[in-house]
């Protein structure tokens, strides 16, 4: 079993590059499948999750290559529509495969997903949206069965909470749908806008993502095409993060800087210094952090995906910090992690209180999800002491090359491996 190792205590100084989104590529990759063509994607990052989308498309029939951050893939051969149970149940984002293979092959039978345990996380949304396309729909032996005649039809549908995943499985859906399909309370957020910009270029025709409502008109055939994912907003605030909780001075470069206006007011707030680059954010802390209210909501507001990471930053910050948490039922698992290293933390229904302490010191804490990773990494940053972080495989769903980032921003950090300690004794 691998670990990552944290000593604590050094400012985080320094530029480090971000990756493309994990969010944006995952439904990318399942859309680049509804054309029986070749698409090449750039800017992938090489995160677990993306292997496992990998993994399961491949074993539909889909053929991939993937260098540096270079992905093509060839769907032509694709003719399988039973995804694997196991992989499937590695995350959420497996799902998209129900989507793709309504629209490409007329019937899906997709396992119902796991992911990260921030809440209940039912697939009812998707599900009903598909029916909405007039899909039959069922879940059976822990499948969801689906499939419609010849094309699905499209329809007007209301999205429940606007949830991103049925935003976007419902516009791979109703991509190649007869007539026109229109999401009202669609999802705003920029991944959705990624994915509605690649599905054009692949020939589709979804008009107003980024707004509440999208509409897509659907077209029989799809072709492949070429395109670069944007880069991951929430790898790049875990970044600014870290830097903030170390009090420290940290670029992250290769951004698109409108994607952090919530996350740059509360730092703000809380006391660092923000600077907008073209391409960069820079955050620097000279002092101590104050302590800030924070409502998670939909994009622009406050990413949920952000609230574990900035929990464990304000764990120092002068007097009670809050936030509430309103897209997922129950993210607060990782805030006994935080304070078996010392953190002053209440859940009281759907809102965390923080009283900020002097000092954390590093334990051996667990990574439960891909944010309440970060959040442990952030406190052992800044933590007395050295801190063991184990089940790195839930840090490495979702960031690619943390150790070698964190290292070329200063921080002691390495990954050990139980085995080869062992081979060594
Ligand atoms: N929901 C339902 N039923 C559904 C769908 C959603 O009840 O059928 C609920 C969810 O349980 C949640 C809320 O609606 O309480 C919003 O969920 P949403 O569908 O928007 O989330 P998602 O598409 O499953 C994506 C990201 C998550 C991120 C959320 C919210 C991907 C692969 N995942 O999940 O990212 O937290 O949007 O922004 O895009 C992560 O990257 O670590 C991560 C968890």
């Amino acid at each position: 079993m691998e670990r990552i190792v944290i000593t604590g205590g050094r400012p985080l100084r320094g530029a480090v590059r971000v990756s493309g989104a994990k969010n944006s590529s995952l439904p990318i990759i399942a859309a680049a499948c509804l054309a029986p063509d070749v698409s090449v994607l750039e800017n992938v990052p090489h995160c677990q999750d993306v292997l496992t989308l990998q993994a399961i498309l491949a074993d539909l029939g889909v053929r991939f290559e993937f260098a540096g951050t270079r992905m093509t893939i060839d769907a032509g051969g694709l003719y399988r529509t039973i995804p694997d149970y196991a992989l499937c149940r590695r995350m959420r984002a497996s799902f998209y495969t129900a989507g793709l293979l309504l629209a490409r092959m007329g019937r899906a039978e997709v396992p119902l997903p796991g992911g990260c345990s921030i809440g209940t996380r039912p697939v009812d949304f998707h599900m009903k949206g598909f029916a909405a396309l007039g899909a039959g729909v069922a879940t059976e032996h822990g499948y969801m069965k689906a499939s419609v005649a010849r094309r699905a039809k499209g329809a007007p549908f209301y999205v429940p909470r606007s949830s991103v995943g049925t935003t976007i499985n419902l516009m791979l859906a109703a991509s190649t749908a007869r007539g026109v399909t229109t999401l009202t309370n669609a999802a705003r957020e920029p991944e959705v806008v990624d994915t509605a910009v690649f599905l054009n270029l692949m020939g589709a025709r979804v008009r107003g993502a980024g707004t509440d409502t999208i509409t897509i008109r659907g077209i029989s055939a799809l072709h492949g095409a070429q395109y670069t994912i944007i880069p991951d907003r929430i790898e790049a605030g875990t970044y600014l993060l870290c830097g903030v909780a170390t009090g420290g001075d940290v670029l992250a470069e290769g951004l698109i800087p409108e994607h952090f206006q919530a996350l740059l007011g509360k730092v703000t707030e809380a006391g660092a210094e923000t600077v907008v680059e073209p391409d960069g954010v820079r955050v620097r802390v000279a002092r101590e952090l104050a302590a800030v209210d924070v409502d998670t909501a939909p994009y622009p507001g406050f990413a949920t995906d952000l609230h574990p990471p900035l929990a464990a930053a304000l764990a120092r910050a002068r007097g009670t910090s809050s936030i509430r948490e309103t897209v997922h039922d129950s993210r607060f698992a990782y805030v006994d992690e935080l304070r078996r290293m010392g953190a002053e933390m209440k859940v009281e229904g759907d809102t965390l209180r923080i009283t900020g302490v002097e000092q954390l010191t590093g334990a051996p804490v667990e990574a439960l999800d891909i944010r309440a990773g970060a959040a442990v990494v952030i406190a052992a940053l800044t933590a007395e002491g050295t801190t063991e972080i184990r089940t790195v495989e839930n840090i490495d769903r979702g960031y690619e090359g943390l150790t070698e980032k964190l290292r070329s921003l200063g921080a002691r950090v390495e990954r050990v491996d139980d085995e080869a300690i062992r081979e060594v004794v």
